[in-house]
């Protein structure tokens, strides 16, 4: 009973926890008696449960697998005739929710928090004028029938947030490099940037690695660069899995060995943003200075399990501290991990994501290991931050979990195929509850940081 083990450790130090650890197992168990597979097989890595073991990655793994070209997912030779102009006149039509304006000091608003309100002119681009968009993300292109979603800003509460200036923002960076660090996500991120830069000037693609996994793109009239690092979990980790994102063996794990592929590159920054975050959730094996200290998900290993909280706190521990003693001159950002959606059930077995406008306040509630991750994420980043400050360095926390936790509408759904009810309407198939469409939320994600950047 290696779960009760797990589940057992994840929970020493929280009591709360242990009772969630135990309606999981429950659900863990019940799910076994359907998916129990005698080879070694790990949850999807973007799976937000801990403990489906056993349950095979789907042929359609949401992230791991990244096609030989980013953005070219074949269209069908049939017209399909879903039309959905990008900037329509179908605009939702919510109540105005605009909160009384405060004037509060600008430097001391708080751009997370927040609501939703209506934005008439909608997206700045579209699926038509950005050529960079993920296929699984690009929801207008594949056929997503409603475009209400499109229309929302972000609007924090107590001061205005000027909306994103593509124009002013490559000014500014000017001579300057940036990355976008972390995991699929910040693959959706760096596409909703560039696509959002590209109003302006189109981004030249000037590197990605053997597995067109890290890229890196220049703007010349800017000599501006953006990379995005491949790095799911910051420290150095071997992932075994075939491209359909099935795992023949659990990633090892070093957690005291941070990734080279972004540090290495780490000084040459002049902004980044840091993130990880799901990957951990996947069957691991724990390594620390070159022995096994246990593992997450490895039943018949004879490893102590420790649960993925333990390699989580190191992971982050490891990665904070470095930036935080690192003398960088230039501004970092940490991002916490984002939350998914999925509705009745999980990727794997149903979950979905129907909702075509944002929640009210208080609908929705942040899940458990969302917030586990989450808690997680802001305990190490208050400790890393006092010790930035102490050694002069720029670290400031990007929190957009209330911005995207009301916003269950802006996934892609079944939308991350192209037009996935074409053949026939009653399909099944497989929802992103947890990556963005694009446009969508995400690109508001872009208004908050070039206000942090001006302002800093
Ligand atoms: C963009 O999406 C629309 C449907 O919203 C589609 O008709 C059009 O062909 C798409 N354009 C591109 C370039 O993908
Ligand atoms: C372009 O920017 C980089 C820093 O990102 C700098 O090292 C380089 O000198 C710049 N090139 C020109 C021509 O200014
Ligand atoms: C660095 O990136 C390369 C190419 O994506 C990858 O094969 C390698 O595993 C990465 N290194 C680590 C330590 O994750
Ligand atoms: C499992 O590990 C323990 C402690 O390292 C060891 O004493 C025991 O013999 C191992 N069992 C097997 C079956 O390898
Ligand atoms: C789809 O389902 C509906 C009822 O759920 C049924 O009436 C219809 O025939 C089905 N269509 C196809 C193409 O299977």
């Amino acid at each position: 009973m290696k779960l009760i083990l797990k589940l057992w450790s994840l929970n020493k130090h929280n009591h709360w926890l242990f009772k969630l650890g135990v309606a999981i197992l429950l659900m863990g168990l019940a799910f076994r008696l359907f998916f129990y597979q005698s080879t070694i097989l790990e949850p999807n890595l973007e799976d937000p449960f801990v403990d489906k073991s056993q349950v095979p990655n789907p042929p359609l793994s949401v992230d791991i697998t990244e096609p030989p070209v980013a953005v070219d997912i074949p269209e069908p030779s049939v017209a399909v005739d879903i039309p959905n102009p990008p900037v329509a006149v179908d605009v939702a039509e919510p109540e105005d929710e605009e909160a009384p304006k405060h004037e509060v000091n600008p430097g001391k608003c708080d751009l997370f928090a927040g609501d939703w309100i209506p934005n008439p002119s909608g997206p700045i681009y579209t699926n038509a004028s950005c050529p960079l968009i993920e296929g699984h993300q690009n929801c207008m292109r594949n056929g997503r029938p409603d475009s209400g979603y499109l229309f929302w800003r972000w609007k924090p509460r107590y001061c205005e947030l000027p909306p994103f200036d593509p124009q002013r923002f490559l000014e500014l960076m000017r001579n300057k490099a940036w990355a976008l660090i972390g995991d699929s996500i910040s693959r959706n991120h760096v596409q909703s940037l560039l696509c959002m830069l590209s109003s302006v000037e189109q981004a030249v693609e000037v590197y990605h690695d053997k597995e067109y996994k890290s890229k890196r793109w220049h703007f010349p009239s800017y000599n501006f660069t953006i990379s995005n690092i491949w790095s799911p979990f910051l420290v150095e980790a071997a992932i075994f899995e075939d491209n359909d994102g099935v795992s023949t063996a659990e990633v090892q794990l070093q957690l005291d060995k941070l990734d080279e592929n972004w540090t290495n590159l780490y000084q040459n920054l002049d902004y980044a943003i840091i993130s990880t975050g799901k990957w951990f959730l996947k069957a691991a094996i724990y390594h620390e200075k070159g022995t096994v200290v246990g593992c997450h998900i490895c039943p018949g290993k004879n490893f102590t399990e420790k649960g993925f909280v333990f390699a989580y706190e190191k992971a982050l521990h490891y990665a904070m501290d470095f930036i935080a003693t690192s003398k960088h001159k230039g501004l970092i950002f940490f991002r916490t991990s984002t939350p998914d959606h999925f509705d009745n059930g999980e990727w794997h077995n149903g979950g979905n994501c129907p909702k075509t406008t944002p929640a009210k306040e208080g609908e929705m509630e942040l899940k458990d290991l969302n917030r586990i991750l989450r808690d997680t994420e802001l305990a190490e980043f208050e400790k890393a931050s006092a010790k930035a400050a102490e050694k002069g360095v720029s670290l400031k926390l990007l929190d957009f979990t209330n911005l995207l936790v009301s916003r269950p509408d802006g996934h892609p759904g079944p939308y991350r195929q192209f037009y996935p009810f074409a053949k026939d309407k009653n399909a099944t198939v497989q929802n992103d509850c947890l990556h963005w469409c694009l446009p969508g939320p995400i690109d508001y994600w872009n208004d908050v940081i070039m206000e942090m950047v001006v302002n800093s």
